[in-house]
């Protein structure tokens, strides 16, 4: 069986008092919350909450705290740069690497997200590794082919047994932030496409292994239908993971 998973990315929004109140109030409903015990959920805020979080996330089953990036340098003069090493000595678990907003506002490509991806590794952090396809590239047809060539270019390189320490999330960019969500046979489609390239290259294993999430415009009124694909593990959730409530109520949307 594959980890389901729902984590909340939540940008670059909050002041530190509000962050405090919304992982207050999310901790406290999944406390008392039986049903939410075996979904990974993870909670992703700006560098400087994430202590805050992972103290939060004690006491609460299988609730992480990510980091939404990192340095692909391991450590030294690089101002502004925060290293995996120290997202570790943190206690966080999981990084996003690579997701929409990195790769076109900074510029990062695919060599820089190779080298971010093994930094987790070598850190023994999850990386979030993101893909997925712009408005134009799904209407000239390649969004296979964009996608296909972000996996291979930044992840072959590793071997099957780190392959399936990662999570993968295929989140369309025109569905970011924008309420337009793929359907669910787009979204699985394209999970189902990344599942056999998995297979093709590391074998059925690997491929059942990996937790595949959808991102882009989830929310609690899609979650359900999302999540009913067989190829769609859970959500990287945006806008929605700063609302409890519907946080709350993705992450009771997998099937029963
Ligand atoms: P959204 O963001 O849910 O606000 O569309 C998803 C993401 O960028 O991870």
């Amino acid at each position: 069986m594959r980890n389901k998973i729902v984590a909340g990315n939540w940008k670059m929004n909050k002041l530190y008092s509000e962050a405090v109140e919304l992982v207050d109030e999310i901790t406290i409903q999944l406390k008392d919350d039986p049903k939410a015990d075996d979904i990974i959920k993870i909670i992703i805020p700006a560098f400087p909450y994430i202590r805050k979080v992972v103290r939060h996330s004690h006491g609460v089953k299988n609730l992480f705290t990510g980091a939404q990036n990192c340095a692909s340098e391991e450590s030294g003069a690089y101002t502004g740069e925060v290293s995996a090493a120290m997202i570790k000595s943190l206690e966080a678990n999981y990084v996003i690497v690579g997701h929409s907003e990195r790769r076109s506002y900074y510029k990062e490509n695919h060599l820089d997200l190779k080298k971010k991806v093994n930094a987790c590794l070598e850190q023994s952090l999850t990386p979030i590794f993101c893909v997925g396809e712009t408005k134009e590239i799904r209407q000239s047809n390649k969004h296979y082919e964009v996608v296909a060539e972000q996996i291979s270019e930044s992840l072959f390189h590793l071997s099957a047994a780190e392959f399936e320490k990662l999570v993968l999330a295929y989140e369309p960019v025109w569905a970011i932030g924008t309420g337009l969500t793929a359907t669910s046979a787009q979204a699985q489609e394209m999970h189902h496409f990344i599942r056999s390239m998995i297979e093709k290259n590391y074998g059925k294993d690997a491929a059942h292994k990996v937790s595949i999430l959808y991102g882009g415009s989830c929310n609690a009124k899609n979650a359900t239908e999302l999540f009913a694909c067989p190829d769609v593990d859970g959500g990287l959730i945006g806008g929605a993971s700063l609302v409890p409530k519907d946080f709350i109520t993705i992450i009771h949307s997998f099937p029963k």
